[in-house]
């Protein structure tokens, strides 16, 4: 088992990373604080994988709250029935919430955890690559809504986050990929040589060898642990993390969620995050075309749908948490590996880099 820490000062926390941890009962009851605990999972995930958390839990008052399954019940309709599952049975504010889950059911969970009698603990056990990687880290929770993605919710740091990689082998192939957009995300972020390692071993990544895929969760989580203890309330380069997002949100609100999975649309996104600093001068177009394959061959799409404009997309953008005082920040690159927030960039460099992702 590898532990990794966010350093937070008083809210630090493990990231334990490991094969076969769920059957570690202790590493789960040792951050149980309280007399009593809710497990929030969805209807696909509860019956593979709650059973194991059960013997973990007999000493402690417990219940379980199933959810329905997909990106369109990340509502507050369906955080309700957090509360009520909650409130029903009493639970009072020394309850820990455990999600067991992707990263709808993290945020979720999270959010639930930071507003239930004004913020209670809880312990993320990520069961999607995307969640181990990225969502479960960090402490960013909450909901969509329909006129925009995750833009109600709250920070709110976890107990502890338990990765346990055996997990992955019920997950499908499409939702592999999909979490590998947001690990090539930290290469191209901040971290060349990983994304050098990743050129050189997707393939392994893709057959889910289990070294490659346990050294690619801990590097990205390493990443992702040090930037948040930098800038935990994404007052400057925590917002770096949103690389490609931009663009993704647009699609994924655009399309519909749930159509569109995340870590697609965020692919795509920094596609044309790249196209847009190649027009921009920033980098060569040798670059945009390594980002490129290498999003290809984590069998990622790079191309924005056909269904959506130029003006869907500015609409869409216009509404992103990165927007201050009315102007659109994005995040772009330099380089591989050398990522900036900008707002320096002119409406047109914008409008012809949609035009030309579009027409491609
Ligand atoms: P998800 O939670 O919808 O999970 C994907 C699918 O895989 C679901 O159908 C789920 O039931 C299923 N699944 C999960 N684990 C499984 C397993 N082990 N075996 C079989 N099936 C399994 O999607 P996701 O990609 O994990 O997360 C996407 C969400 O995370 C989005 O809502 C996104 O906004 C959010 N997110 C949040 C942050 C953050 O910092 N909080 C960061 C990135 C993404
Ligand atoms: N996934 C973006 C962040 O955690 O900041």
């Amino acid at each position: 088992m590898d532990t990794l820490k966010v350093d937070l000062g008083e809210r630090s926390y493990p990231i334990y990373i490991g094969s076969g941890l769920l059957n570690q009962t202790e590493l789960l009851t040792q951050h149980i604080q309280g007399q009593s605990a809710l497990v929030v999972s969805n209807e696909t995930i509860a019956p593979l994988y709650l059973n194991k958390l059960l013997p973990a839990l007999e000493k402690f008052k417990s219940a379980t709250c199933i959810l329905p399954d997909g990106e369109q019940y990340k509502n507050l309709e369906v955080l309700n029935q957090i509360y009520t599952n909650l409130l029903e049975q009493h639970f009072d504010r020394k309850t820990t919430l455990i999600a067991l889950g992707g990263g709808v059911v993290g945020d979720m969970t999270g959010f639930a955890a930071a507003s239930y009698q004004r913020g209670i603990n809880f312990i993320q056990i990520p069961t999607t690559l995307l969640a181990m990687v990225d969502s479960s880290v960090g402490g960013k929770t909450g909901v969509n809504h329909p006129l925009g993605k995750n833009m109600i919710g709250a920070f709110h740091q976890p107990q502890c986050v338990i990765i346990d990689t055996d997990t992955l082998d019920t997950l499908d192939d499409r939702e592999l990929s999909a979490g590998l957009a947001e690990v090539i995300k930290y290469g191209l972020i901040n971290d060349p040589d990983f994304f050098a390692w990743l050129e050189e071993n997707m393939d392994k990544l893709l057959q889910r060898d289990k070294d490659a895929l346990a050294y690619a969760i801990r590097r990205s989580c390493e990443n992702k642990a040090a930037i948040v203890a930098a800038d935990e309330r994404e007052q400057g380069m925590r917002a770096l993390l949103n690389l490609g997002h931009t663009f993704g949100h647009a699609i994924e609100t655009g399309m519909g969620y749930g159509n569109w999975l995340h870590g697609e649309a965020v692919a795509c996104g920094m596609m044309m995050a790249a196209e847009m600093s190649h027009r921009l001068g920033w980098i060569n177009a040798d670059k945009v075309e390594d980002v490129r394959k290498l999003l290809q061959k984590a069998k990622l799409p790079t191309k924005p749908p056909e269904q959506m404009i130029a003006s869907d997309f500015l609409q869409l953008m216009a509404v992103d948490k990165k927007v201050i005082d009315g102007n659109l920040r994005l995040v772009l690159l330099k380089d591989i590996g050398k990522a900036l927030v900008t707002a320096d960039f002119s409406n047109e460099a914008l409008s012809n880099t949609l035009q030309h992702c579009l027409a491609a």
